[in-house]
């Protein structure tokens, strides 16, 4: 399958809340959590996209929900880490947005077809591999018609994960007959490790 390099049964951990929780217990700042990604900043302040509803899967501490809704969007996002939700609350306590401790592939159930925008950063290649065609189709699904992925995939180029890698090449191969790719390719708008490794995306259902 495209897009699907590794589905060993030692990845199905990352399907489960407990192995993020317990990492959000061991650590405050997961090495992960770099606060308000700089791709989405550019992208709120110079794409003159009108805001609406909007949903961060795997939001973790929320960074970039707070600043969606700080621009006037409709904010959903959604954790299945416990701790993430409780902290992305505290931190954020005066944000209107929607925190949800739910796992995303359960949120057909509650949300198809309900929003105008999909933000993703970091959740791809947070899921295990084997996922990944699922994890498309549940993006497309969540997504009103002619509604907007917008965001990043990370192509760090290394073995293992998570973050399990994603290129190019596969990351088109997913997405390609579900979506309109208008824009996929790498961003000047990174933090410095991640510099050259993260490809912004903009597709249309
Ligand atoms: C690598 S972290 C990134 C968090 C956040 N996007 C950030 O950049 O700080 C991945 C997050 O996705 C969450 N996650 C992974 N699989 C999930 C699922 N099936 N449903 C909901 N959240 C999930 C984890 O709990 C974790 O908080």
């Amino acid at each position: 399958m495209p897009g699907n390099p590794d589905d060993g049964v030692t990845d199905q951990k990352v399907n489960k809340s407990a192995y993020w929780n317990a990492i959000y217990e061991a650590e405050e700042s997961p090495r992960w959590s770099i606060g308000v990604a700089p791709s989405l900043k550019h992208w709120l302040e110079t794409s003159g996209a009108k805001p609406g509803r909007v949903l961060l899967p795997g939001c973790g501490y929320g960074h970039d929900a707070a600043l969606f809704a700080e621009h006037g969007y409709q904010v959903v996002a959604v954790d299945f880490a416990p701790l993430a939700i409780e902290r992305a609350r505290q931190m954020h306590a005066g944000a209107r947005v929607d925190w949800r401790c739910a796992d995303i592939f359960d949120l057909t159930q509650t949300d198809a077809a309900a929003f105008d925008y999909l933000y993703e950063y970091t959740c791809m290649v947070a899921i295990q591999p084997a996922r990944r065609a699922e994890y498309a189709r549940l993006c497309h699904d969540l997504l009103k018609p002619g509604g907007r992925l917008i965001g990043s995939f990370y192509n760090h180029g290394r073995e293992g994960g998570p973050p399990f890698d994603i290129t190019r090449e596969q990351v088109d191969a997913l997405y390609r007959a579900l979506f309109k790719i208008h824009r996929l390719e790498v961003t000047p708008h990174s933090i410095e490790r991640r510099q050259g490794h993260e490809l912004w995306a903009d597709f249309q259902k």
